[in-house]
């Protein structure tokens, strides 16, 4: 018999590695349907496995080669709608296989100032939109305060899948997406760029400093096919505001900074 403890144990190690969510109504043990299916497969021919096992390129080599076929999608892309079924289509990024939905962007195409998160949370993948939960909520009345409205600007992340858990991409899951993120920038092309928090400052603007450091002051985005480099600036991600509410002094200032730069 299970101890009362050990079940709340077993509970947070669940929460603890991303597992919060049921996804149906009565248990299933997994694991003996593994044994039941391993029970009828036959034993691996060991030349085959030993074949497979020498041709399988490093890791490095392999992240390498998924950046690359992620560029390659991205360019081939001439327009935003073009550039969301390539995504759909790419299987390069591990979190895919975790997630619920994909989590592109939302807004205009024509939308004169872009934001761009670090990762969609349990909500933005059940909706499939960034910015979907509390911390949308409060991106709102953020935008509200400076006199702009969610659907004037485009919203998007660094990376398009929830990652168990939340957290933080890692710096290869960032490298496999960044190349549809710098695509979909090409294709707007807004006045103004904002990251919001350190993952996002750090994939786009190469700034690894932390944001209380990088806030307000304006950045020159460049990328290949930018003809133009856009102004960019970094603002602390509302989840931190959220943890830290004395940074809603700072990120009154930058709003509007933000505004300012919109009205010239
Ligand atoms: N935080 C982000 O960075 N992105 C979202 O989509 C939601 C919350």
């Amino acid at each position: 018999m299970i101890e009362m403890n050990s079940v709340r144990e077993i509970l947070r190690w669940h929460i603890d590695i991303g597992v919060d969510e049921a996804i149906g109504d009565a248990p299933v043990d997994r694991f003996s349907l593994v044994e039941a299916s391993a029970a009828s497969i036959k034993a691996p021919n060991p030349t085959v496995t030993r074949r497979r096992a020498e041709s399988t390129p490093p890791p490095s080599q392999a992240s390498e080669e998924l950046v690359k076929a992620a560029r390659n999608l991205a360019a081939g892309a001439s327009d935003v709608d073009a550039l969301r079924s390539a995504l759909m289509g790419f299987q390069g990024c591990g979190l895919r296989k975790t997630a619920t939905n994909l989590v592109f962007f939302e807004g205009a195409p024509s939308a004169k100032m872009m934001m761009i998160g670090g990762a969609p949370g349990a909500q933005e993948d059940r909706q499939g939109k960034p910015f979907a939960g509390p911390s949308g909520a409060l991106l709102d009345k953020m935008l509200e305060s400076i006199g702009v409205q969610r659907n004037n600007v485009l919203l998007s992340n660094i990376v398009f899948w929830r990652p168990p858990g939340n957290r933080t991409p890692t710096e290869k899951e960032a490298a496999i997406c960044l190349p549809f993120i710098q695509r979909l920038i090409e294709l707007v092309q807004p006045k103004i760029l904002i990251t919001l928090g350190g993952s996002a400052s750090k994939a786009l603007l190469g700034e690894s400093q932390g944001v209380g450091r990088l806030r307000g002051r304006w950045f020159s985005y460049k990328s290949a096919a930018l003809e133009i480099p856009i102004d960019a600036t970094v603002m602390f991600s509302p989840e931190s505001l959220f943890k830290t509410p004395n940074q809603k002094r700072a990120s009154w200032q930058d709003l509007l900074m933000i505004r300012e730069k919109l009205n010239v």
